[in-house]
């Protein structure tokens, strides 16, 4: 379903998608800093704008401010004029020589008596400073500032002052930055697209190495080729060495599967050659002569019995090896199967001087599927008798530690030289072939108990001296208090 529905889909690559992201976003960013800084800017300029008006409407009051009388053309004229010739600057001809100020006085009945230039709004009447903006076209064109002049002595009204800011500063500051800001959005654009292009290559460049690889793999399977080894110690490196190992893995698991293949059929050939052998001898002979018939008939069972033993060792081996937690929550009371198989072999060895050191006091639950851990102690009893010489005796003793219940099967036979003593628990493994092919082994019972410990999480040992015997121990964890 996901095939098909991603076959649909056009292909957008990765590349493409990302640059496309990183560029968004980083020009959002600049979008958004941009505009913060315009509104910043804008409202500062204003601010200053206004403050300059302040300056002026106050500078103008204080220069009036001690006449009694209302205002008039002379009064205004002399006080304007005086100083300014005076050469004297203070701060009402500093802001009458700006050119970006006008200002304009007025009388009680708001008459203009004086102005710096033609100046076409009329002063209205208030009775505080108002600042207000002005507008033409819907665009702000300046800023008026009107007030009262008040006679400091009598604190009435005497006339009244206009001033007519053209916002120049401001028009000049904005205008510069939007210049440099629309531009810059441009070059932002360009570089952030170049940039998120040459980024997104570096990190595809390492995904694109990953692809090869798989790739080459799915054509050749058997091939050695590996992710070559990263510099970086990123999520990628961690991607490559995990696929590394997943590879290292599935091929160690087929040529497991190959070997053990190898080994079935290699072991069976001497069972069927043996025992067509048989047949033959009783096509030829065999009908006429009932010592021959007899005794091949014997063998030949023998052989088929031997293969059937074979084939269940191997399917039980497969299958241990492929369910390996199939069993992980069974619990098993160890003592009665200990017993048990105690008992049997006294039975079933009558010859053997089998000797049981339990040496438990309170229950041992042994975390074990009952059956997988009967065989177990059934593999190395088996191995304990079927490799005793002259001396037959097998030592049965199980202890706990803490975690773990201990089982040790001690023999006082042939023994297992150090070389042999891992190889032995490698499928079909036998030290004396000759010896255990007469005693009908395979090669698989260790392998198999080895197999079980390991999935549930418990050990195995063997120490042994060659013509001394063989002890094989294992341990189990068994339920404690925390469980
Ligand atoms: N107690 C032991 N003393 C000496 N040699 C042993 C002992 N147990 C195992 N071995 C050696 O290890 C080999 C492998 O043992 P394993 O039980 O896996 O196979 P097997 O006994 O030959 O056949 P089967 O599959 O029937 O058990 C044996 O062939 C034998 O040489
Ligand atoms: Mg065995």
């Amino acid at each position: 379903m996901d095939e098909k529905e991603t076959k649909k889909r056009p292909r957008i690559s990765l590349r493409f998608k990302w640059t496309f992201f990183i560029t968004i976003v980083v020009f959002f960013m600049y979008v958004i800093f941009a505009v913060t800084n315009f509104y910043f800017v804008s409202h500062t300029m204003m601010k200053n704008e206004q403050v300059t008006v302040k300056n002026a409407v106050d500078a103008t009051i204080s220069r009036f401010e001690e006449y009694n009388q209302p205002l008039n053309k002379e009064t205004v004229k002399n006080r304007i004029l005086v100083d300014t010739k005076n050469s004297y600057k203070d701060t009402l001809v500093d802001q009458l020589k700006r050119n970006d100020l006008q200002i304009v006085i007025a009388d009680v009945n708001n008459k203009q008596l004086y102005e710096t230039k033609n100046y076409n709004i009329p002063i209205e009447k208030t009775s505080e400073l108002t600042i207000k903006e002005q507008h033409k076209n819907n665009r702000l064109k300046g800023l008026v500032g009107t007030a009262p002049i008040k006679s400091k002595q009598t604190g009435k009204i005497i006339g009244y002052v206009s001033i007519y800011n053209n916002i120049h500063i401001y028009h000049e500051t904005i205008n510069s930055l939007l210049s440099k800001l629309l531009p810059n959005a441009f070059f932002v654009l360009v570089a952030s697209i170049f940039a998120g292009y040459v980024l997104v290559g570096l990190v595809l460049r390492r995904i694109r190495m990953i692809s090869k690889t798989i790739k080459s793999i799915n054509e050749s399977p058997e091939s050695e080729v590996r992710i070559p080894k990263q510099k970086q110690n990123d999520e990628l490196s961690d991607v490559a060495e995990q696929f590394n190992s997943m590879l290292d893995r599935l091929q160690q698991y087929t040529n497991q599967q190959k070997e053990f293949v190898q080994d079935v059929s290699h072991e069976l050939r001497t069972p069927v050659a043996v025992l067509e052998g048989h047949l033959q001898l009783l096509n030829r002979w065999g009908k006429d002569d009932p010592e021959v018939l007899e005794e091949s008939l014997q063998s030949s069972l023998q052989e088929v019995s031997r293969m059937k033993h074979m084939i269940q060792e191997m399917l039980d081996l497969t299958r241990l090896e492929q369910d390996e937690n199939k069993y992980a929550d069974e619990v098993t009371d160890a003592k009665p199967i200990i017993l048990q198989i105690y008992n049997d072999f006294k039975t079933l060895h009558p010859d053997f001087k089998i000797t049981l050191d339990y040496d438990v006091r309170e229950d041992a639950q042994v975390k074990i599927y009952r059956s997988h851990l009967e065989q177990i102690i059934i593999i190395l009893m088996d191995n304990a008798t079927k490799y005793s010489d002259d001396k037959k005796e097998i030592y049965m003793s199980v202890s706990r530690s803490e975690n773990y219940l201990e089982i040790a099967v001690q023999d006082f036979g042939v023994g297992i030289s150090t070389e042999n003593q891992e190889k032995i628990f490698n499928r079909f493994y036998r030290a004396d072939k000759d010896r255990s092919r007469a005693s009908g082994g395979t090669g698989l019972g260790l392998p198999i108990a080895k197999q079980l410990v390991k999935n549930y999480k418990g050990f195995m040992y063997v120490e042994s001296i060659v013509g001394s015997g063989s002890v094989f121990k294992i341990e189990l964890p068994i339920v404690t208090k925390k469980d």
